[in-house]
């Protein structure tokens, strides 16, 4: 979700306002994914790299979490999406900490749309993480090292029940990954498009998934 600070200075205003136009266009996604054929939605809202901002951005960033969650939880579990979220728990607020367990219980046995937000997420951070959890397992006989494999090593990601993703989109005309999925996307496809993200809109969405399904995947093989 890219581009909310490029938006907001563009109309003059403080990066923060950005923020809170970006944040409302999240249900909009969301409730676009049955249309556009989605099970899974994932959405990058705050990277282990973005604490290097200032001091008031990102305590305006945990505060629109905060309320965001207390505002939207009720709406996003009667639309009957699941909501989990991955990154790193242990640095954020307990209070933003306690909303987001209560966020995934509250929505646990919904089906008709997986979301997913990445939250303090860095794929290189998660990958370190879970190297620590598997040499833990190693260390206690758990595992052994002839069973670290591309199979087994994914369980210890933060995204062990998700599949891969697809389809990578990525706003406001970066051409970058910036630590998102590291590992889950190693055949994602990519969409870099130059709309800012408070502008991303449902049609918008609906078109770019519809032309992934005349994508050809080959995953290095051939047809
Ligand atoms: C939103 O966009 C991403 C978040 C960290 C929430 P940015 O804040 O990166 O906006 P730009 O890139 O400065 O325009
Ligand atoms: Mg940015």
């Amino acid at each position: 979700m890219d581009g909310n600070g490029r938006w907001a200075s563009q109309r003059g205003r403080p990066r923060l306002f950005g923020h809170h136009a970006g944040g409302k266009r999240v249900r909009e996604v969301i409730e676009a994914c049955p249309d556009a054929g989605v099970e899974y939605l994932t959405i990058f809202a705050f990277s282990t790299e973005n604490w290097k901002r200032t001091q008031v951005e990102v305590a305006g960033l945990m505060s629109l979490f905060r309320r965001y969650i207390l505002k939207e939880a009720r709406e996003v579990h009667n639309f009957g999406a699941r909501v989990r979220f991955i990154g790193d728990r242990v640095q954020l607020d307990r209070k933003l900490v306690a909303l987001m367990d209560e966020l995934e219980t509250l929505t646990e046995n919904n089906t008709r749309v997986h979301l997913t937000v990445a939250l303090n997420y860095g794929g290189r951070d998660e990958v370190a993480r879970a190297t620590k959890r598997l040499a833990e397992d190693v260390a206690a006989g758990k595992l052994k090292p002839d069973e670290v494999t591309e199979e087994t090593l994914p369980n210890y990601l933060d995204t062990c029940v998700l599949p891969d993703p697809d389809l990578v989109i990525r706003t406001s005309g970066e051409a970058r990954i910036s630590n998102f999925l590291l590992w889950q996307s190693a055949y994602a496809e990519y969409e870099f498009i130059d709309t800012l993200w408070p502008d991303f809109k449902r049609d918008e969405f609906i078109r770019l998934c519809q032309s992934y399904g005349n994508r050809d995947r080959r995953y290095g093989g051939l047809k």
